[in-house]
């Protein structure tokens, strides 16, 4: 039996609308802000309002790219957090209102779940290769670096997660003190491959079990910078590949070691990665090598999956239509983790 799926993500500050059938994806559509780009960060207030203009011309889009009618749709998913409520109140509402006049369920999506659930997306051929259970999978975003032991679709528990900032955080505070446009994080990346990553050593953080702290390499760089900048103010320009390269170098190099760990505690060699900085080139390629030094069985999403989209959450839709999980029209955003 083929089932439909319509999913919409507005977490934040990129609107989508994605189409699913069964675990393919049909369409999946972005609109993503340029507004925010001159404030060096995601304006809440400016957020919602681009999302308000943009929701119905891309679900409208991804419906037409789908080439399915909104009458054959069996349901309508949606991400409900976390995330910025004033973004998340947008795709609420008009999930339940297109839900309201189809006469469809209606069905919630945690937004990390959906980070997670998103290496399920079969390709056209049938032939992505996707994680067996149980996998581990470390979840890094701009909001939340997560070590999560998945045993099904919908039973998760998060076995470690960081105490301060995300590791996507640590990329863009790292970009802004070297001045880069927001998000830092690609543009680092770009830097980074023409760097050495050897010039400059930074603290690793030392936070037990497999729990992550940030904060306090972001602060180690800025005081860095700070006083290379008093003996030479061009410090940044000349320097900015082997900057960007030693602080991603760091940056990657804490995040694989608690994986190492993980793996260890956990006996599973199932691992994957998800989440925005699972774009990341070193991320990706360091991740591979360690695979196949400890024989594990890696999955790295595509890049199209890795920052924030609504094919997971219309994957997420189907695992949970097929349980009947449906919420109903009294159900409300919350911006943050529930777990
Ligand atoms: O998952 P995501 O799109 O949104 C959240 O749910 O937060 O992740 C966005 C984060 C940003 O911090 C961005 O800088 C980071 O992912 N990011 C990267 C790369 N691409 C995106 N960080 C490092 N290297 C990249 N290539
Ligand atoms: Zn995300």
């Amino acid at each position: 039996m083929k089932t439909y799926i319509l999913g919409i993500e507005s977490s934040c500050d990129d609107t989508s609308a994605a189409v699913i059938e069964n675990n393919k994806i049909l369409a999946n559509i972005m609109a993503n802000q340029t507004v925010h780009k001159k404030y060096g960060g995601v304006v809440p207030e400016l957020a919602s309002r681009a999302h308000q203009q943009n929701i119905i011309p891309v679900v409208d889009s991804a419906l037409k790219a789908s080439g399915i009618s909104k009458h054959q749709l069996n349901a309508i998913s949606f991400t409900r957090g976390p995330g910025l409520l004033g973004s998340l109140l947008v795709g609420t509402s008009f999930a339940k209102s297109f839900a309201l006049a189809l006469d469809l369920p209606l069905i919630e999506v945690d937004h990390l779940q959906a980070h997670i659930l998103a290496h399920f997306i079969q390709n056209k051929e049938g032939s992505k290769k996707i994680p067996d259970f149980p996998f581990l999978c470390l979840t890094i975003s701009g909001g939340h670096t997560q070590i999560v032991l998945i045993n099904d679709y919908l039973e998760m528990k998060i076995i470690g997660k960081t105490i301060d900032d995300a590791a996507g955080e640590a990329f863009d505070k790292a970009a802004k003190i070297l001045g880069l446009p927001y998000p830092g994080g690609p543009e680092i990346d770009k830097l980074a491959k023409d760097g050495d990553p050897n010039r400059f050593a930074f603290p690793k953080p030392k936070i037990p079990d497999l729990n992550f702290s940030f904060s306090g390499l972001k602060t180690s760089f800025l005081y860095f910078i700070r006083d290379e900048l008093k003996h030479n103010p061009d410090f940044i320009e000349q320097n900015k590949n082997d900057l960007s390269a030693s602080i991603q170098k760091t940056i990657i190099d804490v995040l694989i070691n608690k994986l190492i760990l993980a793996s260890k505690k956990t006996g599973i060699t199932e691992v994957a990665i998800a989440g925005g900085v699972s774009a990341n080139s070193l991320m990706r390629k360091k991740l591979t090598e360690t695979g196949n030094n400890l024989n594990w069985n890696v999955y790295i999403p595509d890049i199209e999956y890795t920052t924030d989209n609504a094919a997971m959450i219309a994957i997420v839709g189907y695992y949970k239509y097929l349980k009947k999980d449906f919420t109903d029209q009294r159900i409300t955003p919350y911006a943050r983790s529930q777990g």
